[in-house]
């Protein structure tokens, strides 16, 4: 049943959602939708809600949001890099997180208490690191970074009157791929499914921040925004040069092509892979991901295709085509059309 929370509407998920839920993660999250969109976010959400909506804004914030899985640690450092000048001794040296406050990370907190357990130590340690970014960027010198993934109505109310934001959007058969592989490995979900269950929840838009389209939809829509810019995951892959001076523009810098060739370099996958300030490596020794995982993963654009079978092809072809049908957005993978064959 709809209830208010603040200025939002929200609906419990029902008993049945949390059955297929259920079937995929074995944690104790719980779950609400947001929003005439009906947003998925885990019920932590509500702690801090208000906190974010009202969070005062500063005209030279920038925002780097998107749907998970889509391009964001990428775009955050390309972002970043143009922003200041291309200093990349200072992007080495300190952590893209500690970079980028991440709005809404304090979602995971339940999360974490639940893995952590009765470790104090470490339950300590994991609070002051996760305090709610609000709280953070008040005292944040500007100018300010900010990552999420909340969909653009749910970002700080006017946002787009006065800070910048560059969102990130991926073709959703890899964004699904990549999600499943990254949840996997994060301890705190204890996943047990196969891709294909993963799938079936994905694209019923039960996953954390769906439903999908929507989310990617209310970015397109605002993407002549003087003071947004749209970005594609596929783009970043297939020309990352004119990428790059797209966002100059967009922050109003001008480089040399040797800088915009350092850039290049310091932002090609393998280089990035093993970048330390980016990759995340410290989920391991935290005991949050698996030996396994890897945050910075393949890195590639169309490599769904290795992951789906001709019923999920069919399946999520569909799943697209009806949710783009009257749209002209579309997820190019190597330059070809794939959801108008
Ligand atoms: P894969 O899992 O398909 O490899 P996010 O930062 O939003 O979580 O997105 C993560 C995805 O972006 C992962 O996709 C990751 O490998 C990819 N990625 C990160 N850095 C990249 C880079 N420098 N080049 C290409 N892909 C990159």
């Amino acid at each position: 049943m709809e209830r208010k929370h603040g200025a939002y509407t929200m609906i419990p998920f029902t008993e049945e959602e949390h059955a297929k839920y259920k079937k995929v993660y074995s944690d104790e999250r719980q779950f609400v939708r947001i929003g005439p969109s009906g947003y998925v976010l885990p019920t932590g959400w509500l702690a801090h809600s208000e906190d974010v909506r009202t969070m005062p804004l500063r005209p030279d914030d920038v925002f780097v949001a998107s749907y998970p899985r889509s391009g964001t640690t990428w775009t955050q450092e390309l972002v970043w890099l143009i922003a200041n000048d291309m200093n990349f001794e200072k992007a080495k040296s300190i952590p893209l997180t500690d970079r980028y406050p991440f709005l809404e990370e304090f979602i995971f907190l339940p999360s974490l208490r639940w893995l952590i357990g009765n470790d104090l130590e470490k339950l300590k340690n994991i609070e002051e690191t996760m305090r709610p970014a609000p709280e953070v960027l008040a005292s944040t010198p500007s100018p300010r970074f900010i990552k999420s993934h909340l969909p653009m109505s749910l970002l700080p109310e006017g946002t787009l009157d006065t800070a910048r934001v560059v969102y990130v959007a991926r073709d959703p058969r890899d964004v699904a791929v990549s999600c499943y592989h990254f949840y996997k490995s994060l301890k705190k979900y204890a996943m047990r499914a196969t891709f294909k269950e993963f799938h079936e929840l994905f694209i019923n838009d039960l996953e954390t921040w769906a439903p999908f389209f929507e989310h990617v939809k209310e970015a397109w829509h605002q993407r002549n925004h003087p003071n947004m810019l749209f970005l594609f995951y596929e783009e970043l892959s297939k020309d990352l040069g004119s990428a790059a001076r797209r966002v100059a523009d967009f922050l109003g810098k001008q480089y040399t092509d040797e800088q915009y060739a350092r850039l290049l370099d310091h932002l090609k996958f393998d280089n990035f892979q093993k970048n330390t300030a980016v990759n995340l490596s410290e989920y391991k020794k935290l005991g949050i991901m698996e030996e396994y995982g890897n945050f910075i993963r393949k890195g590639k654009a169309g490599g769904w295709r290795d992951n789906y079978d001709e019923e999920m092809i069919r399946r999520t072809e569909q799943w697209m085509a009806d949710n783009l049908r009257d749209m002209d957005l579309r997820f190019q993978c190597n330059w070809e059309f794939n959801v108008e064959k």
